[in-house]
């Protein structure tokens, strides 16, 4: 076995073990939880989608590293039920009785964002003590929004669908209140603005959980939910019912109706991540792991009886290769979906590379084709010649391009990613659709030996300037620290953590994720851009 993949299936079972740990956030409560009759959160998931597809969950280690539960008492992801990929945001009332902290408002935002742009119906499932009451200050002035994305959802004629299973209190009464379509859990469901307790002190009103905003109450007298679920159980096939008759019809591109394997093993990506991210590889080793075959694409349809253009096809069709060899993009399909690639074959990103993607980029656009950039870059190219030869203006036009670019982006980070290299290459804060990080994934502003270094220069020059002399040997110690923290910063977890990617997945499941996103932004239809920033020439 080679050291790469050691180290890389380390990697795997670090992040299993990690990912485990939303499952279990619950702890204790999730017996309790069990011995009154309830489903989890991912029991209720699993029964609402079709039997045998998958969900994509979304977003599993949002809080790592903070002070609530991984996964931030919320369940996001995409699945498909009655044959409609839906977003599907389900409380974990396991967790803090499925309060929401700073970090589940982070996260439910983005499953918002996400149904929004790329036009999913949405399923609420439920059961929420509602804010997080020590930390309301930082969630009640941003949280109002989602009940507004709700709305505006609705209005896009982009259906959305709420089942109650228990508590839905106070602002969480908003969330039926805004759907369009709801169903209410019978002796479960609890929606009211305020309880028992509260309508005391408020009016001195006497009154019961039960008239106050049961199920039954809801379903018969003041209309607020639309059926009446006898059982959990009975919920889910109301919701799966809901969800047939909406006549949903995706608006995008489908798929050739056939499409190979890649023609490598995806098994291999494990051997080709170096341990020390300094080490280049080539990116096509991971393209052709990743994209469809032509081999079993021949075979297949020659099987079938038809012909495939001369077996003239390549699985990856690299344009302007012999120019800016450090960025390599062209053209493939994924799961019988077309796509341009973008892929840094050589860490640092020169005048020709960032001007080779601003011109592929726009081709992409031209011909209204989805983007995937995989990243394993340092970043520009520094120096008095790169200066001098318009780095920055070079660096600009890709920018220009990647920001202006109306065709939907898929992100994945297999390597390094730091400084404007991760803006160049459409991370997080370019609106990729879609943005998943391998394990071996490190980002941050410049690489944790250089920023030390740099910060080394600055106290250095400081010291001189004030007549000092420069304690070289204290300041190693320092250097040591910066850059352990910097390298604990860049890693995927504490990013994934801050919701600045969509999850962290093993690479043998890079194109099984990419193949579940491509279909669903074809939800929409795919229109590039032809008008772009002005281009400094
Ligand atoms: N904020 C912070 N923590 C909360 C919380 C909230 N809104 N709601 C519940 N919790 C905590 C409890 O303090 C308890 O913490 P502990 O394990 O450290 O003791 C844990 O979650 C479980 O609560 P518990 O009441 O035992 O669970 P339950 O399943 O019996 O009841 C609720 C769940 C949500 C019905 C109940 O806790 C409740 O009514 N919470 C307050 C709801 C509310 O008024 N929210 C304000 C909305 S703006």
């Amino acid at each position: 076995m080679s050291d790469n993949r050691t180290a890389m299936l380390d990697k795997i079972a670090d992040l299993a073990a990690e990912q485990a740990k939303a499952v279990d956030a619950g702890g204790k409560y999730i017996a309790r939880h069990k011995e009154r009759g309830k489903l989890t959160a991912r029991e209720r998931i699993e029964l609402l989608v079709d039997e045998g597809s998958a969900f994509l969950e979304l977003m599993p280690l949002a809080g790592w590293g903070s002070d609530f539960a991984v996964g931030a008492s919320i369940v996001t992801g995409i699945g498909v039920v009655e044959g409609v990929e839906c977003m599907i945001v389900a409380n974990d009332p396991t967790v803090k009785g499925g309060a929401l902290n700073p970090w589940s408002v982070k996260k439910s935002f983005r499953a918002a964002e996400i149904a929004e742009r790329n036009g999913l119906p949405t399923v609420n499932l439920t059961e929420s003590g509602g804010a997080d009451l020590p930390t309301q200050k930082e969630i009640f002035i941003p949280g109002g929004r989602g009940f507004r994305d709700l709305t505006r959802s609705s209005a896009r004629k982009v259906p959305t669908v709420s089942v109650v299973f228990g508590n839905s209190t106070a602002g969480g009464a908003y969330v039926p209140g805004m759907s369009d379509y709801v169903i209410m859990v019978k002796e479960q469901a609890k929606v009211f603005l305020a309880g028992p307790p509260l309508v005391k002190m408020a009016t001195g009103e006497e009154t019961d959980d039960e008239s106050l905003g049961g199920a039954e109450m809801h379903s018969r007298v003041s209309g607020s939910s639309d059926f009446l679920a006898a059982d959990e159980y009975d919920a889910i096939r109301l919701a799966r019912r809901v969800v047939a008759r909406l006549n949903w019809r995706k608006a995008g591109d489908t798929p050739l109706p056939t499409y190979a394997d890649p023609d490598l093993d995806p098994e291999d990506l494990l051997d080709l991540i170096p341990q020390d991210l300094k080490e280049p590889f080539d990116p096509r080793e991971a393209i052709l792991r990743i994209v469809d075959g032509v081999s079993t694409l021949r075979q297949a349809q020659d099987g079938a009886g038809s012909t495939t253009g001369g077996g003239n096809e390549v699985a990856f069709d690299e344009f302007k290769p012999l120019y800016g060899s450090a960025l390599c993009v062209g053209w493939a399909r994924l799961h019988g979906h077309p796509i341009g690639i973008l892929a840094n074959a050589r860490g640092v990103l020169m005048s020709e590379e960032a001007q080779k993607a601003a011109q592929f980029i726009q081709l992409a656009n031209q011909k209204d084709t989805p983007l995937l950039f995989l990243h394993n870059t340092t970043g520009y190219m520094v120096g008095k010649d790169y200066e001098q030869g318009g780095i920055i203006k070079h660096g600009a036009q890709m920018i220009n391009a990647v920001s202006n670019s109306q065709v939907p982006h898929l992100t994945v980070i297999m390597g390094a990613s730091y400084g404007a290299g991760n803006y160049g290459m459409n991370g997080r804060a370019y609106d990729p659709r879609f943005l998943f990080t391998w394990p071996s994934a490190k980002s941050s502003v410049m690489g944790p030996a250089q920023l030390a270094g740099v910060l080394e220069i600055v106290a250095r020059e400081s010291a001189e300037k004030k007549g000092q002399v420069f304690d070289a040997d204290g300041f190693k110690a320092i250097k040591e620290m910066v850059e352990t923290q910097i390298e604990e910063q860049s890693l995927p977890y504490v990013l994934s953590g801050m919701v600045y990617d969509d999850g962290v997945i093993d690479p043998r499941d890079t194109r099984t994720v990419l193949g579940i996103c491509l279909s669903v932004i074809h939800n929409q239809r795919v229109e590039g851009a032809m008008n772009f920033g002005v281009f400094r020439l």
